[in-house]
C-alpha cells in the first residue's frame, strides 16, 4: 500500500494546559528565534548544547534568537552519556544564575537525548520550573526523547533514576541536522522508528521496509516522513497516558529485555539501539512461543535489522542473569514482569503472565 507523503509537519500534542506543537522542517534552525517568540516573549535565554553540536549549529541558533531580541547565552558541555549527572546539572544552574535568568526565561535544549534529558531536568527544577524548548539534533532525540516530557539525570544506582515529567513549550525538528550525524547514531534512531511501526502502524512499518535505502541515503522526503509518523505515534500514546500508568508502556517494546542486556554489559558492549533491536527480536520469539504471533512478524523485523547491520541475538550472557535483571527493571509492577509482546505488525499487548521458563528458553535458543 502506498504511504501518503506528509504535507502537514505540525503536530499538536494535546495535554491540556501543557499542550505544545512539534514542528518538523528542513532548515527550521534558521527560524527558531521567530518561532520561539510566538510561544515565549523575548527575554533572557540559555541554549544548552554539547561541544560537537555547538560547533555545527550553535551560531545558527544563537543568531536566530538574537535577531528576535532574546538576550541569549550558549553553554556547551562535553558530549556523552557520562555528562547526564546531578553534578553537571548543578554547574548548569550556576550558568543560569550568572545569566540572571528569571522564571519566564527559557532553556533551549539543542542536541541529542543526553542534552534534552539533562537540560530538561535543569529546566524542570530551576526555580521550580522554567520554560523549556527542545531542538533535537539526533534521529533518536527527534523521534523519541524530545517528545513525551520525560527528563532525567543518571545516578550511580541506575540510569534515568532522578527525574520527572516536564513538558516542553515547543519542539523544533530540523531534518537537515541529520546530514552530519554519524551512521551508527542514525541506525540507533532507526530502531526506535521501526518500534513505532511495530507497536501501532503496519502501514508505516511497510513504508520503512520499502524506503529503507532512501532513509539511509538521508533523502529529505523519506526522513521527514519517518520523523513525522514516529512523532505522531509517540505523541498520541503520550496524550492518552502522559504519566505512564498504562498504555504508554507499549513504547517499551524491546526495551525491557534490551535494558537487561545493556545493564548486564555495564552499558559498554551495546548501544541502546543494538540492545533494543535484540529485545524486539526476543519479545517476538516469546510471542511466537506463546502462539500470540506468527513467524512472519519475527522475520520482517529480522530482515530490517539485518539490513541495518544489527545483531539479532546476544551470544555471551547467561539467560538466568538476564531474567534476574529483568525483575529489577524499574517498570516491574509489584514483582510482576511486564513484557510488551507483538501480536502482529502494528499491534502489541502488555503481558504480565509470561513464565520465566518461556523467557529462558527463548534467550537460550
Ligand atoms: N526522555 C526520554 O523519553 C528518552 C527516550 C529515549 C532516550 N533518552 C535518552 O537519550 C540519550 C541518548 O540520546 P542520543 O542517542 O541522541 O545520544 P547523544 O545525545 O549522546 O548524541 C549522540 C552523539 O551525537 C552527537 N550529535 C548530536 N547531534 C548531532 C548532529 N546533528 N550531527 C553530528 N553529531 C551530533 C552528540 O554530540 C553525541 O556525541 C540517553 O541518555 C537516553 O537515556 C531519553
Ligand atoms: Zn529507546
Amino acid at each position: 500500500m502506498a504511504y501518503k507523503i506528509t504535507k502537514v509537519k505540525n503536530i499538536f500534542v494535546n495535554l491540556g494546559k501543557d499542550s505544545y506543537h512539534i514542528i518538523i522542517d528542513k532548515g527550521i534552525l534558521n527560524q527558531v528565534g521567530t518561532l520561539i517568540s510566538k510561544v515565549i516573549s523575548p527575554s533572557k535565554a540559555v541554549v544548552i548544547t554539547d561541544k560537537t553540536v555547538a560547533q555545527l549549529y550553535g551560531n545558527t541558533v544563537l543568531n536566530s534568537l538574537s535577531e528576535c531580541d532574546f538576550e541569549v547565552k550558549l553553554v556547551s558541555i562535553e558530549p556523552g552519556e557520562d555528562q547526564k549527572t546531578i553534578t553537571k546539572a548543578e554547574e548548569l544552574y550556576e550558568a543560569l544564575f550568572d545569566h540572571k535568568m528569571d522564571r519566564k526565561s527559557p532553556i533551549i535544549a539543542l542536541g541529542g537525548g543526553v542534552i534534552g534529558d539533562l537540560a530538561g531536568f535543569v529546566a524542570s527544577t530551576f526555580m521550580r520550573g522554567i520554560p523549556l524548548v527542545q531542538i533535537p539534533t539526533t534521529l533518536l532525540a527527534q523521534v523519541d526523547s524530545s517528545i513525551g516530557g520525560k527528563v532525567a539525570v543518571n545516578h550511580t544506582r541506575g540510569k534515568n533514576m532522578i527525574g520527572c515529567f516536564y513538558q516542553p513549550k515547543a519542539v523544533f525538528i530540523d531534518t537537515a541536522t541529520l546530514q552530519t550525524l554519524q551512521r551508527a547514531e542514525l541506525i540507533a534512531g532507526m530502531v526506535e522508528v521501526i518500534k513505532y511501526g511495530m507497536i501501532k502502524d503496519a502501514v508505516f512499518f511497510e513504508y520503512i521496509e520499502k524506503h529503507l535505502s532512501e532513509i539511509l541515503e538521508l533523502d529529505d522526503v523519506a526522513l521527514e516522513n519517518i520523523i513525522y509518523n514516529s512523532c505522531k505515534i509517540k505523541a498520541h500514546v503520550v496524550e492518552l497516558d502522559e504519566k505512564e500508568v498504562g498504555l504508554r508502556a507499549i513504547l517499551n517494546y524491546g526495551h525491557t529485555i534490551g535494558h537487561a542486556l545493556e545493564a548486564l554489559t555495564l552499558y559498554k558492549k551495546y548501544r541502546h539501539g543494538d540492545a533494543v533491536a535484540m529485545g524486539m527480536i526476543y519479545a517476538s520469539k516469546i510471542a511466537m512461543e506463546l502462539k500470540l504471533a506468527e513467524e512472519i512478524v519475527l522475520k520482517r523485523q529480522e530482515s530490517l535489522f539485518r539490513k541495518l547491520g544489527l545483531n539479532l541475538k546476544d551470544n555471551e550472557l547467561n539467560p538466568n542473569d538476564i531474567v534476574r535483571v529483568l525483575y529489577q527493571d524499574k517498570k516491574t509492577v509489584r514483582g510482576k514482569l511486564r513484557l510488551v509482546l507483538p501480536t502482529r505488525i502494528g499491534e502489541v499487548i502488555i503481558a504480565d503472565k509470561t513464565s520465566d521458563k518461556v523467557i529462558q528458553d527463548v534467550l537460550s535458543s
